[in-house]
C-alpha cells in the first residue's frame, strides 16, 4: 500500500536537515577565503547598477585585488557582457564551477554563462498557482550556488551586482551574514530618489546593512567635441541630504561608456583620464577607505 505524506515518520530518510546543513558549510568554507563582500544596489532599475559595478571591479583589479562578481541579477543578467566573458565556456570539477575570467582577471559568475542562445531567456518552470513563491525560490537557490559552488579561491573582494528592488538584499543578507555593507545608485530625479531613499531605509534599518554610500549616476551630459558639461536632469534636491548618505562620487553620462559596455571592456580602463572614469575611481576610492577604515572619507 502507497505510504501517506502524514505515514511518513521524520524526514523518510531524505535526510533533508543533513543536505542543507552541508549547504550551509559548504557556503561558510567558501566565503572564508573572501575578505570583504559588497552589494550594489538600488531600488530603481536601469540607473547604473550593473555599470557602477563592473567598473568598480576594474578600479579594485587595477589597484591589485584579487576581484570576484557575482550577477545576482538571475533573470535580467548582464554583468558577463559588460565584463566580456559572455559565451565563455565554464568548466567545472567535484568541487564546483571555476568563474570565467574577465579583464585583469576578475572572477565571473552568472547566469548568462549559463545560457546557451543569446534569445534564450530564464524560464523558472513551477506549479504554476504557486509561481511567485516558487520563482524566488528558485533564484535564492541559484544565488546560493554562485557563492557555495563557485571555485571563488581567495578574494580581497566579491562585488554583488543586485536586480532591482530590495527583495534579493533580504535573500543576499540571509546567505552571507558577513556582508560588509552596500553601494547605492541613484540618478539625479525626484521619482529615482524617492524610490531610493526607501530602498537605503529597508537596507539600512530593517536588514541592518551598512549603506556605504551612494552614487549619483548619469548627472550631466559631457560634450564630447568641447568638453562642456551639460546637466541631464532638472534640478533636485541633493540626493545625499535627502538620504543622510554620503555622496560616493557623481558619474556623468558619457555614450563611450555605454559603448564600452557593450564591448565588455570597463570604462574606467578604456579612458582613465575621462570626467567618467575620474569619477568611477573616486566610487572606488570611497569603498576603499570604507572597508580599510570603516568610513568612505579616508
Ligand atoms: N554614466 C553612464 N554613461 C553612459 N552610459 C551609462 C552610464 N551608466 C550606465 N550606462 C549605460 O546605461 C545602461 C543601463 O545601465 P545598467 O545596465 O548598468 O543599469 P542597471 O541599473 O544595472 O539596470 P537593471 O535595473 O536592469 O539591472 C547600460 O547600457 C549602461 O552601459
Ligand atoms: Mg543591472
Amino acid at each position: 500500500m502507497p505510504k501517506r505524506y502524514r505515514d511518513i515518520t521524520g524526514d523518510g530518510g531524505s535526510n533533508v536537515a543533513g543536505q542543507v546543513s552541508a549547504q550551509a558549510e559548504r557556503l561558510k568554507a567558501r566565503m572564508a577565503g573572501v575578505r570583504h563582500a559588497i552589494a550594489v544596489m538600488s531600488g530603481k532599475g536601469g540607473v547604473g547598477k550593473s555599470a557602477i559595478t563592473a567598473n568598480l571591479a576594474a578600479y579594485f583589479a587595477r589597484e591589485g585585488w584579487r576581484v570576484g562578481v557575482v550577477d545576482a541579477d538571475i533573470n535580467g543578467p548582464s554583468i558577463a557582457k559588460m565584463l566580456g566573458v559572455r559565451g565563455h565556456s565554464l568548466s567545472l570539477d567535484a568541487g564546483g564551477v571555476f568563474p570565467a575570467l574577465g579583464p585583469l582577471d576578475i572572477r565571473v559568475i552568472s547566469m548568462d554563462l549559463f545560457l546557451k542562445e543569446d534569445q534564450t531567456p530564464v524560464v523558472w518552470d513551477g506549479p504554476q498557482a504557486e509561481t511567485f513563491v516558487w520563482r524566488g525560490t528558485m533564484e535564492m537557490h541559484t544565488l546560493r550556488e554562485f557563492l557555495a559552488d563557485v571555485h571563488w579561491g581567495e578574494l580581497d573582494i566579491l562585488l554583488i551586482d543586485l536586480p532591482p528592488g530590495t527583495d534579493r538584499l533580504a535573500t543576499l543578507n540571509d546567505l552571507l551574514p558577513d556582508l560588509h555593507g552596500s553601494v547605492v545608485v541613484t540618478i539625479p530625479s525626484a521619482v529615482s530618489q524617492l524610490i531610493v531613499s526607501k530602498s537605503i531605509t529597508m537596507a539600512r534599518d530593517l536588514l541592518r546593512t551598512p549603506v556605504i554610500g551612494l552614487v549619483e549616476n548619469m548627472t550631466a551630459y559631457v560634450c564630447p567635441t568641447c568638453g562642456t558639461t551639460h546637466p541631464l536632469f532638472a534640478p533636485t534636491p541633493q540626493a545625499e541630504t535627502l538620504t543622510g548618505v554620503p555622496l560616493l562620487g557623481r558619474v556623468p553620462f558619457d555614450p563611450r561608456m555605454a559603448l564600452a559596455g557593450d564591448k565588455g571592456v570597463p570604462f574606467i580602463l578604456e579612458d582613465a583620464a575621462s570626467p567618467a572614469a575620474q569619477a568611477l575611481a573616486q566610487v572606488g576610492e570611497g569603498v576603499l577607505n570604507f572597508v580599510n577604515s570603516g568610513s568612505p572619507v579616508s
